[in-house]
């Protein structure tokens, strides 16, 4: 039967360009399509059939973040999104990513489906209403997402925390439970107002005893996933909570059908648009979107990030079962780790950041970029690393020094000696040589490589499938060192073994080339150019095609196919880190303990914004003094919190919560000083009352760089000492 595969990558939102960490899930994407479509699959007679592809992606347009970022800029959504889409190309064509199409979620045909979907939905007994109380901005006539609050954060008293959770002392809560809350768009308090919520009953026990039988399915997800959500179900489907899939208008989204004012929230509609862009293109090639989802040998397969499997494994698939998606039982989902630079997630101030187009102004060659991407690639949901000096030496070694190599040593001698022209009959020696080659050992038993090469594909084992790729290239590499061309073109009696020799090594350059083409794919198409080949499919892996077609064949002029990297090149690829603000006054210098060289900058960190500038009299409003931790506990009930008892000095002790619990043990702090805020109000907490505030130093981004550090008064700073 033939395969038809319908394949996704995730739907990059449309506000901001791609990064690096798009192209890496496309990137992985196109090579395993390309690996497909150059396979055939036997039909009921038993005759090969090329492999279909259908390969989509799509803007994922809707949401309050697009619509707030369209209004700042004085555009429409639809004007803003457009604008993104535009610059895609330059992206996808220049790192040779083949969409078949793309297309956007902002669209009548994702209109179409979202509504049916959740028609169907409701007529299943899987949606209901629920009147939940929302924060709502009057200023601006508008509810808010939890993103679009901020205010004291409740667990550590943080000021300008968002309404889902803490920064500072990392707390999750309601954005109801915000002290002080206001809205970002208006700084206004907001009300609460009731609102009506629709909502997807995920809890419903037809959800859970599909999701658990898809789950499991062999083949279908990555071990590691289906323990993940194995979890998030439940023994009993008792951990899956339902699922607010509406927002209130003004909202740029699909209207949900009968309920005036309402909106589908983008999470449910941007998966659709997967479908939505089959349909569209479909339309436009003349085929039948309905025949095809019904087609017994139609596959679903979407690559995605880690950071969005709760919708792809739990929501997602439920959709598409409780409305009747008929190629359910062929729905797989391929995650992936993240992309980080030198260990560390990128940064565009630290200077880890790769911006794709960059690369490309920088004329480096694409390809590299797959190569190396695909070399680190395996089917696990594992981060995947780029270094600098490990891409250089990578790409040089292979795909220089071992593949190119060969054609760049051997082509020159048969256009110069053989007028282009490949030797018609082949010695024993170089079969044998070829066949080494070829049918190296596979599993410590004797086979054919090529098979397991397209297993590893297949299974998107990239990084496994190049190095039995690479093992070919270093036989060729032998081969060729052994047999000497460049002496046997000095002797005139040694002729036909010149043309033995250049002709089994191009042979074998033929066969990396094939089975590198998913990854390579310009270069691929330059050596059919040169070889003269109409295309290559796997096919031309096995028997008579491997050399039997080469014979006596007259090849084209070979012009060089790659550049080593140049290391400078990567250097310059990197953000270069932005700058900060000077000191306003410059730190003495005996207090570093390496002085910096005069002159010399210190280098900029990833930190948080600056606060707006404020007046001396502002700062002397907020009293600071030197406290001495007398004694510090855990709380009873408090997953988060440490007691502190504080003396500043004043003839008594204070009683101070603070949130810190993650980061110290009560008995490291008991003795030592730090530093807190003594005229703060007193706040009344559910263990009681907190007289004050101690002051923590965190990092910008908590979630990835946790640390938290009570601050301390270098030794001699004496309890009640004013901060100035
Ligand atoms: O996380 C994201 O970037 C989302 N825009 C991905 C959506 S994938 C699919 F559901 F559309
Ligand atoms: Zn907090």
């Amino acid at each position: 039967m033939t395969r038809k595969l319908f394949v996704t990558t995730a739907l990059p939102y449309a506000n901001a360009a791609f990064h690096i960490g798009h192209m890496m899930e496309y990137i992985q994407a196109d090579i395993w399509v390309r690996f497909q479509r150059m396979q055939h699959d036997m039909d009921e007679n038993g005759s090969g059939q090329p492999r279909v592809v259908h390969f989509v992606g799509a803007d994922d347009t809707h949401g309050t973040p697009i619509m707030i970022a369209a209004e700042k800029e004085g555009v429409t959504p639809q004007e803003f999104v457009a604008k993104i889409a535009a610059g895609r190309a330059q992206y996808l064509d220049g790192f040779h990513i083949a969409f078949d199409n793309w297309y956007s979620t902002d669209s009548p045909e994702n209109v179409d489906l979202s509504q049916g979907i959740y028609r169907r939905l409701r007529d299943a007994g899987l949606i209901y209403t629920k009147t939940v109380d929302r924060f709502y901005d009057t200023a601006k006539g508008m509810f808010l997402a939890d993103r679009n609050i901020k205010g004291e954060c409740p667990v550590c008293h943080a000021k300008d925390q968002y309404g889902d959770n803490c920064e500072v002392c990392g707390a999750a809560y309601q954005p109801t439970e915000l002290i002080n809350p206001y809205s970002v768009f208006t700084g206004s308090t907001p009300i609460l107002k009731p609102s009506e919520q629709y909502f997807f009953k995920l809890s419903d026990p037809r959800c859970f005893q599909f999701l658990k039988e898809w789950l499991n399915t062999p083949g279908r997800l990555q071990p590691e996933m289906v323990n993940k959500v194995s979890e998030w179900l439940g023994e009993n489907g008792e951990k899956l909570a339902d699922w607010d899939i509406s927002r209130d208008a003004p909202y740029f989204g699909i209207p949900i059908p009968d309920a005036p004012g309402k909106f589908f929230y983008v999470w449910l509609d941007a998966p659709v648009g997967y479908l939505a862009s089959l349909k569209n293109y479909f339309e436009k090639k003349g085929l039948d979107y309905d025949a095809f989802l019904k087609d017994p040998g139609a596959e679903q397969v979407h690559f995605i990030g880690k950071d969005i499997v709760s919708f792809h494994l739990l929501f997602w698939p439920a959709m598409l079962n409780f409305s009747g998606h008929p190629i359910i039982d062929k729905l797989k989902v391929n995650v992936h780790g993240h992309l980080t630079v030198n260990n560390e997630k990128m940064s565009k101030s630290r200077g880890t950041g790769i911006s794709p187009l960059r690369y490309l102004d920088l004329k480096m060659n694409p390809e590299w970029l797959r190569y190396y991407l695909a070399f680190k690639l395996n089917s696990k949901v594992e981060d995947l690393d780029f270094t600098g000096e490990d891409f250089v030496a990578r790409v040089n070694s292979d795909l220089i020094g071992k593949y190119v190599n060969i054609a760049s040593r051997c082509a020159g001698f048969i256009a110069k000696k053989f007028d282009g022209k490949l030797a018609s009959t082949l010695s024993d020696n170089a079969k044998e040589w070829i066949a080494r080659a070829l049918n190296g050992e596979v599993n410590g038993a004797h086979g054919e490589r090529q098979a397991s090469i397209a297993a590893n594909f297949e299974a998107r084992e990239f990084g496994k499938a190049l190095r039995e790729i690479m093992e070919i290239a270093d036989v060729a590499n032998r081969y060729v060192d052994e047999n000497k061309p460049w002496i046997l073109a000095k002797d005139d009696t040694r002729i036909a073994e010149l043309h033995d020799v250049c002709t089994a090594a191009l042979i074998l350059f033929r066969q990396l080339t094939i089975l590198l083409s998913p990854v390579l794919p310009h270069v691929a198409a330059r050596v059919q150019e040169f070889l003269g080949d109409a295309g290559f499919t796997w096919a031309d892996t096995t028997g008579a095609a491997v050399y039997e077609t080469m014979l006596g064949r007259t090849i084209g002029a070979y012009s060089h196919l790659m550049q080593r990297v140049d290391a400078k090149m990567v250097e310059d690829l990197f953000d270069k880190p932005a700058p900060v603000a000077a000191p306003i006054v410059a730190a003495p210098a005996a207090a570093t303990a390496a002085p910096a060289e005069a002159g010399e900058a210190p280098e900029a960190g990833d930190i948080e914004e600056l606060a707006p500038e404020i007046s001396i009299d502002d700062f002397t409003k907020i009293d600071l003094r030197v406290a001495k931790i007398v004694n510090c506990e855990h709380v009873e009930g408090s997953s988060k919190l440490l007691r502190l008892t504080l003396d500043v000095g004043e003839g008594r002790y204070r009683n101070v919560f603070s949130g810190i619990k993650s980061a110290y043990q009560p008995e490291q702090l008991i003795g030592k000083l730090t530093v807190m805020v003594a005229n703060l109000a007193p706040r009344k907490m559910k263990f009681g009352v907190s007289e004050g505030m101690v002051l923590c130093a965190s990092a910008k981004d908590e979630k990835s760089n946790p640390g938290l550090y009570v601050l301390e008064p270098v030794s001699g700073a004496q309890p009640g000492m004013r901060i100035r």
